[in-house]
């Protein structure tokens, strides 16, 4: 088969290929970005500015680069259906070059596969994840539905054990030492894959990930490389709001969506791993390895980041936006960005645990939590709270969750005063 232009696109084919001869239509104009001042950042949001933000995380709104990107490709590609980017680089190397450098030390590119969303790339590893006959897989009972039900179809097709660990009874009590034993103590001798997420998504509790891998790297000593214990971390509630680079986080695959914190364009995501050969793909390539291989009757050696990415013809203008988004949150900082996130959210602990009426599940400390900060009111379920906030112009979200709780998120969208508004709004529901 003769491959067209535009079936190379997702194959890696084109790098080095003559950029494309049409030429993207002029990008509509915003406010000058200054990373260092946060009116400008929040600027660059297309949010509505009357409303505290709490919930901007969970469908992310992209700042003005990423929206300007999306749209100069999209027109390209509606007037010439066979654009590629300029440059003349294959543009899912650039991504992943991108991620790389967000990712910071050790993250090559050639270990990021690339997703549109946390729950596939965590449905890509658990479903191809090499097991051996009596290997078993440890998670735990805080997981979001993506890791649960990713390990319950994996114990299904394979007949795989999988068990749960409780790291914590009471969230806003949780101990990293606790957290570290529990799992350590759920470990078997053929445990292979330790599945657990960064930040839970269910009561805002940071896990000690470094702490976890360093754990594990003591009991994987004496284990031949295919019985290593695999850490694999659901990483989206920390991925674009947290600094960690996947050198400090010690994990063996971090999955994330780039479409929350990050504030990417919807629909995109990464994985990154340093133990690929221990994963089979699921979904068919379009790597120039997986063609190059099926167009002489063979099958691509060894197992690799770009082989588990899925092919297929992708909203490419969205994918091909994802490099703005992490030059936008290296411009402000990595560092900053934490340091903001976090200060908000220690705020907004704060004044909530004043309110007689207020039960905050979220940790306390800063080690021990992100930007989500979950609790529940006395008396009122979590989503009439969310409404009756939403007429003060406070815009929170419900847990999805067996036992929901009222959920905050502070971030690079919302500012000290729309906290203390916040703050305010929930005495008011009493
Ligand atoms: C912990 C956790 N993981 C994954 C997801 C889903 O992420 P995505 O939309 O990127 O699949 C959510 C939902 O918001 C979540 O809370």
């Amino acid at each position: 088969m003769r491959l067209t232009r535009r079936a190379l696109l997702g194959t890696g084919a084109l790098a080095g290929v003559a950029a494309c001869t049409s030429t993207p239509p002029a990008a509509p104009k915003t406010t000058a970005f200054n990373p260092g001042d946060w009116a400008s950042v929040r600027a660059q949001f297309a949010l509505d500015p009357a409303y505290g933000q709490f919930a901007a995380f969970v469908l992310a709104p992209a700042p003005a680069p990423v929206r300007e990107a999306i749209i100069k490709h999209r027109n390209a590609l509606d007037a010439d259906p066979e654009y590629t980017p300029p440059g003349g680089q294959d543009p899912d190397q650039a991504v992943r070059d991108a991620a790389a450098r967000y990712l910071g030390i050790r993250a090559e590119p050639r270990d990021i596969a690339l997703t549109d969303s946390t729950t596939m790339g965590l449905g890509l590893l658990y479903s191809g994840i090499r097991l051996r006959p009596g290997q078993d897989v440890l998670t735990t009972e805080h997981d979001f539905l993506a890791t649960h039900e990713g390990l319950r179809l994996l114990a299904e097709r394979t007949g795989a054990k999988v068990r749960r660990v409780r790291l914590y009874d009471d969230p806003a009590k949780a101990s990293a030492d606790r957290m570290v034993s529990a799992i350590k103590e759920g470990l078997g001798p053929r445990t292979r894959v330790v599945a657990i997420t960064w930040v839970h998504s269910s009561t805002g509790v940071r896990l000690p990930v470094r702490a976890i891998a360093d754990m594990l790297a003591e009991a994987n000593k004496g284990r031949d490389e295919h019985d290593r214990a695999l850490l694999c971390v659901d990483g989206v509630h920390g991925f674009g709001a947290m600094a960690d680079g996947v050198t400090d986080l010690g994990c063996d695959f971090l999955a994330s969506g780039t479409h929350k914190w990050l504030f990417g364009p919807r629909g995109t995501g990464i994985v990154w791993g340093r133990a690929w050969e221990a994963v089979a793909p699921i979904i068919p390539s379009f790597s120039r390895a997986a063609f190059a291989a099926w167009q002489s009757g063979g099958s691509p050696d060894a197992s690799t980041a770009e082989l588990v990415t899925p092919g297929g013809y992708k909203a490419f203008e969205h994918r091909w936006a994802m490099p703005q988004a992490f030059a936008f949150m290296t411009a402000i900082g990595k560092d900053r960005v934490q340091r903001r996130t976090q200060e908000l959210a220690t705020r907004l602990k704060s004044g909530l645990r004043e309110l007689p009426h207020v039960t905050l599940a979220t940790p306390e400390s800063q080690e021990l939590s992100a930007g989500l900060v979950c609790c529940s009111i006395s008396g009122m379920q979590p989503l009439e709270a969310v409404n009756r906030l939403h007429t003060q112009k406070v815009i929170a979200s419900v847990t999805p969750y067996h036992e929901p709780l009222l959920r905050f998120g502070t971030s690079i969208v919302t500012t000290p005063e729309q906290v203390d508004q916040a703050i305010k709004a929930v005495q008011g529901l009493r």
